[in-house]
Order: C-alpha cells, then sequence, then structure tokens
C-alpha cells in the first residue's frame, strides 16, 4: 500500500489497477463496466477485513484435531443505491455470510446536495463490522450523510469501500467522520465545477446500468 492521507488504503496492486483502468475508459460498456466493478470490489475485501475481529477456534479436520481462525460478529455491507450495488455483488461473492443493508442515495445534479430515498437497515447493525460500499467520493455529500444513517441506526464499527475518490470527498469525511477508514483503489486529481471526479470514470450508475444519456 503507498502512502496516503491518514485514514485513506489506496490500492497500488497492478491487478487492481488494470481492472480500473479498463473501467476508467470510456468505450468500456455496461457489461464489462459491471464485471470489472464486480471483480475490483472482491478484490479488494482481503485488505478491507484486514482489522475485522477474529479469534482461533478449534476444528476437526478428516485427520485430527487443529486450531483454526473464524471471523467474530455479523458482518453488514451497505451499498448507496444505485452504484454502490455494482461493489457490494463482488463483496457477497467473497463473503458471502455477509449480510446487505440498503441506503438509497440521489445527488441533486444542480445543489450536489445528497436526497435520501430508501432506507433499509437491520436494527443490530452493532452486531459487528460495517461495510459503506459506493464507488464514487466525489464532494463527500453522499458519504457523509450514509455515514450519519448508519451511526443513527446503531453503527459503531464503520468503514467506506470505493473505487475513485476524489480530495475534496476524503477532506469532508475526515471532517465529519474522522474515524471512518477510507479504502480506494484510486485518489483523483480534482472535482469539476459540476461534481465530477477528474479523471474520474463518469457516472458509475449510469454506466453500471446502460443509462447514459448522449
Ligand atoms: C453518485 C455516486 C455517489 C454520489 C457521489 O450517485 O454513486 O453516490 O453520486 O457524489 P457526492 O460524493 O458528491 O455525494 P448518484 O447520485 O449519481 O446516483 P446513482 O448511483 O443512482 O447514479
Amino acid at each position: 500500500m503507498p502512502d496516503s492521507p491518514a485514514n485513506v488504503i489506496v490500492f497500488d496492486h497492478p491487478l487492481i489497477q488494470h481492472k480500473l483502468t479498463w473501467i476508467r475508459e470510456r468505450s468500456t460498456g455496461s457489461r464489462a463496466f459491471r464485471a470489472l466493478m464486480k471483480q475490483i470490489a472482491g478484490l479488494m475485501v482481503y485488505e478491507v477485513t484486514r482489522q475485522f475481529p477474529h479469534a482461533p477456534v478449534e476444528i476437526d479436520t478428516p485427520l485430527e484435531t487443529m486450531t483454526g481462525t473464524r471471523l467474530l460478529g455479523t458482518i453488514t455491507v451497505v451499498p448507496v443505491l444505485r452504484a454502490g450495488l455494482g461493489m457490494a455483488e463482488g463483496v457477497m461473492d467473497v463473503m458471502p455470510e455477509a449480510r446487505v443493508g440498503h441506503l438509497g442515495m440521489a445527488r441533486d445534479e444542480q445543489t450536489l446536495e445528497p436526497k435520501a430515498y430508501l432506507n433499509k437497515l437491520p436494527s443490530d447493525l452493532d452486531a459487528g463490522p460495517v461495510i459503506l460500499v459506493d464507488p464514487m467520493l466525489a464532494t463527500g455529500g453522499s458519504a457523509v450523510a450514509a455515514l450519519r444513517m448508519l451511526r443513527e441506526a446503531g453503527a459503531t464499527d464503520l468503514r467506506l469501500m470505493c473505487l475513485v475518490a476524489a480530495p475534496e470527498g476524503i477532506a469532508r469525511i475526515h471532517d465529519a467522520e474522522p474515524d471512518v477508514v477510507i479504502y480506494t483503489a484510486a485518489v483523483d486529481r480534482q472535482l469539476s465545477a459540476c461534481g465530477f471526479i477528474l479523471p474520474g470514470l463518469g457516472d458509475a450508475g449510469d454506466r453500471l446500468y446502460g443509462t447514459v444519456e448522449d
């Protein structure tokens, strides 16, 4: 992992960077975009879960007894709709025992303020680690609002996983939620005047679901 701002873990692994480069490419269509997002999210899970609580457990192999390792608590993955769904699929492939809570959030294109339209979370979010997933961290408005909703619902052990983060969004999370670690495949240069990450990958939700309008 390269040096990065406090509480930001950037994945410099060549395989993740190779896939991220394809996902950024304008000519990559929805089908490949979805597959790549899922694959990258699955690869990121290994690092995101590194600090998860775990304990030794005694098991019987077919030949003898040994001490293995089991994760503790109930892991909850929370995608921010729509685009977060694409990453959640990859996380669930690797960690099928996790459960999924949903937050629906749409960013007003004029004010750039997030508007919540769905909140479907388990009631015992303090039962274990919670991973918030959203491929884009732009102004950080959606992520800060989502983290607030998770705290209000009882979450205590939180981290954020995204594909591309803008420095502005990282700063906003650090101000509002200094304890939340951000895992991202890239920290991009800046936000455009209309709030798009540059160079970025465009509108992740639209590219994921084929709703891009030219
Ligand atoms: C995008 C993205 C984030 C948010 C990031 O979602 O997936 O949720 O914007 O922007 P912010 O950091 O400035 O809040 P969008 O509102 O476009 O919804 P969608 O996923 O349904 O396309």
